[in-house]
């Protein structure tokens, strides 16, 4: 099945513009969201987890589940899944079940997701974040399926580029 693409940049010149960025989605997800997040070490995967949850509404610290894996909150707007797949091994993979969080009741940020493509719903927000210097970075958005391709060109009329 062939589905929907759309894609688009967002500049962020400051932590505060990644900070939007989050906020933004964190507006628009609803049960079942998947964000597929990408980019090397301190390009901002986890501070942009933070502030996507803290805009759904959840309390308390957000850490990195780089040893955890996955780390569950529970968000005003609803149920908030965060998971680092760095370190998960196949078998891992098995036992967490991952799709009962995938198509569950809440949002889910995959850090490192590309390590995991294959156990990925097709239909997902693919963002990969490129550290450029200082607070400077390049977060490429790939929209795939209607609802996040919807998400990419809506983005694209507040400031992103195409
Ligand atoms: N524009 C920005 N977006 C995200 N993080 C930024 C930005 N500018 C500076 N930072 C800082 O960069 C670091 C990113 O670390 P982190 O989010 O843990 O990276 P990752 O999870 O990708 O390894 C944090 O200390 C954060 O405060
Ligand atoms: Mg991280």
């Amino acid at each position: 099945m062939q589905h929907e693409i759309s894609r688009a940049i967002w500049t962020a010149h400051t932590e505060q513009d990644t900070v939007a960025l989050a906020r933004q989605l964190a507006a628009w997800a609803r049960p079942g969201a998947l964000l597929a997040l990408d980019g090397d070490l301190g390009a901002g995967k986890t501070r942009f987890s933070q502030a996507f949850a803290e805009a759904i509404g959840v309390k308390g610290i957000v850490n990195s589940p780089t040893f955890t894996i996955i780390k569950e909150y529970e968000g005003e707007s609803l149920p908030f899944y965060h998971m680092d797949v760095y370190r998960l091994t196949p078998d891992e993979a098995d036992e967490l079940g991952l799709d009962d969080y995938f198509y569950g009741g809440g949002a889910t940020i995959v850090e490192w997701a590309s390590l995991i493509r294959e156990l990925l719903p097709d239909e997902r927000l693919e963002l990969y974040i490129e550290h450029l210097g200082g607070e400077s970075r390049r977060i490429a958005l790939t929209g795939i399926g209607a609802t996040y391709a919807g998400w990419c060109d809506a983005l694209k009329k507040i400031g992103a580029d195409e």
